[in-house]
């Protein structure tokens, strides 16, 4: 399994335990940084891993993104073609986002979600499967809505 992540400035710290938690239980993660605690703007790197998603450029097929509430980073990645962003604080939402709307980014806040907690909603995220059915006709209709002017 290959996930991208990106953060800003006020999501690093988070970022990096999340990513070495993943490389340590042997899923390669792509990095599409920040690298370093210097201030930047979070809609840059939501683009950077929304475009690596629906592109296929990386070949990771599903998403993290962390700023400081996961506010931010959820609405600029919901802004991109193609891209389900779901801000999850809790880890019952982190598995509806995932069988219900077939969420392929999730975001989480590293200034709201402890390390902990932020491990369990990865955990049930990334083990989620989406259901279909039903949902499929929804999540289908939110997708119509890019096609809008
Ligand atoms: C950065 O200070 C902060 O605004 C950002 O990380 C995020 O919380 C925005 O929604």
């Amino acid at each position: 399994m290959k996930i991208a992540m990106a953060s800003d400035h006020g999501g690093i710290h988070l970022k990096e335990h999340i990513k070495k938690y993943l490389q340590d239980k042997g899923i390669e993660v792509v990095d599409h940084g920040t690298y370093t605690e210097e201030s930047c703007d979070y809609p840059d790197f939501a683009a950077k891993l929304c475009r690596d998603i629906v592109s296929g450029a990386s070949g990771a097929e599903k998403g993290i993104l962390i700023c400081g509430t996961g506010i931010g980073i959820s609405i600029a990645a919901n802004k991109c073609r193609g891209i389900r962003a779901a801000l999850c604080a809790d880890v019952y939402s982190a598995k509806m986002s995932r069988e219900h709307n077939n969420a392929n980014v999730l975001c989480m806040g590293e200034r709201t979600t402890g390390v902990g907690l932020a491990e369990m909603i990865v955990d049930v995220w990334l083990a989620t499967e989406f259901a279909g059915g039903r949902h499929e006709r929804r999540v289908n209709k939110i997708m119509a809505l890019e096609s809008e002017e």
